[in-house]
């Protein structure tokens, strides 16, 4: 189910990391993560994170949630009263109450599964550490959350190694609902999965999305996953969004030359066909030292001479179509349907 009222309304976010050097710890530099962006999600929909390796994806997703503190900007985010709340001014108590609305599925079912701990425990901690449900109750939400993501409930005394990589996401997906949240970031989390059971999973995220009504920021650093479960698609650059659209805009009709760099990249073979890391030519820019003007200046077929000097806005090309480059408008680029 999908409308046009927003979730979250993402200002001026920004994240600088102080890099620090010698004795005496000085801050030499910042690497800037995130770098001044601005996005709204819409109730119910997936809106989809690409760019390559480093480009501030994980930041931007956990700024969002305060799971790390954002520099400067602000997040508003509906709460399940539909409450306008400002996310980075909550103090500790109000930021634990509206966690319950706002949840992160990592990348690897792995190493974010605590391996001495039962299901039952790792599902059961949101619900028992926020006083919704204890003993028998519990035991029973637990159950039901597991037959919800496809887990045999009669395991629910099994600890994390018992279990496959499709099935720990599962673990990790069942964690996440359990406090009935409205909004999910989900981080590369079928990344580390087989292609094969990349499916399963993306299909689960999408029946769970219709069944609660929920809204994703699907994080991922591979197109085929993100054109698969987006209704819109963002696209990141050394710590700046330089594009958004809807996902047939955006692979169709692309407005920014680094996502037709994207598009006509080819995936980096890998033999277990676990990641489709792309590749594309020259070198990604430092966020702790970016170039001056356009950040993609260096990469960029089509720059000219302001593109060294002077920094493209985040404009609104087309409705619904944003991208900051200066000859957003000019420019003829290539889509997939193209080649
Ligand atoms: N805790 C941290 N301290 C310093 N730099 C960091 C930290 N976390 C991430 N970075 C840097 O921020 C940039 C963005 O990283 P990240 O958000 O993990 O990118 P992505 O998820 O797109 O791969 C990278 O240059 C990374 O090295
Ligand atoms: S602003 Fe210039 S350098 Fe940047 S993407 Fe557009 S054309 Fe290329
Ligand atoms: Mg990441």
């Amino acid at each position: 189910m999908q409308n046009n009222s927003r979730i979250l309304e993402v200002k001026s976010l920004k994240k600088y990391f102080p890099i620090k050097k010698g004795f005496r710890k000085r801050t030499v530099g910042y690497v800037k993560a995130v770098d001044d962006i601005d996005f709204y999600i819409k109730e119910g929909e997936t809106l989809g994170l690409v760019g390559e390796s480093g480009c501030g994806k994980t930041t931007l997703g956990r700024c969002i949630l305060r799971a790390i503190e954002p520099s400067e900007g602000s997040t508003v985010f509906k709460d399940r009263h539909g409450k306008l709340v400002d996310v980075t001014a909550l103090d500790n108590k109000q930021l634990r109450a509206i966690r319950r609305d706002m949840q992160l599925i990592f990348q690897d079912p792995y190493s974010s599964l605590n391996p001495r701990m039962t299901v039952l425990n790792i599902i059961g901690e949101p619900l028992l550490c926020n006083g919704i449900a204890k003993g028998e109750e519990l035991r029973d939400r637990v159950k039901h959350l597991m037959e919800l993501v496809g887990l045999n409930s009669r395991h629910l005394e099994r600890y994390p190694h018992a279990f496959s990589g499709g099935q720990r996401q599962r673990i990790g997906i069942a964690r996440a609902l359990a406090t009935n949240p409205r909004f999910i970031v989900c981080d590369e989390a079928v990344s580390a999965l087989d292609v094969s059971v990349q499916a399963q999973i993306l299909n689960l995220l999408q029946d769970l999305q219709e069944q609660f009504d929920l809204s994703y920021l699907f994080i991922s650093h591979d197109l085929g996953v993100i054109q698969h479960i987006s209704d819109r698609v963002g696209v990141m650059y050394v710590g700046k969004m330089v594009e958004m659209a809807a996902t047939d805009e955006l692979f169709n009709n692309p407005k920014h030359p680094y996502t037709e760099a994207l598009l006509s990249a080819k995936p980096i073979p890998d033999p277990r066909a676990k990641s489709r890391r792309i590749l594309l030519e020259g070198e990604v820019a430092n966020p702790a030292n970016p170039p001056s003007g356009c950040y993609f200046h260096p990469r960029c077929k089509y720059a000219q001479d302001i593109c060294r000097h002077q920094a493209p806005a985040w404009t609104e090309v087309n409705q619904d179509h944003f991208s900051a480059c200066h000859f957003a408008s000019e420019l003829s680029l290539q889509g997939v349907l193209a080649e």
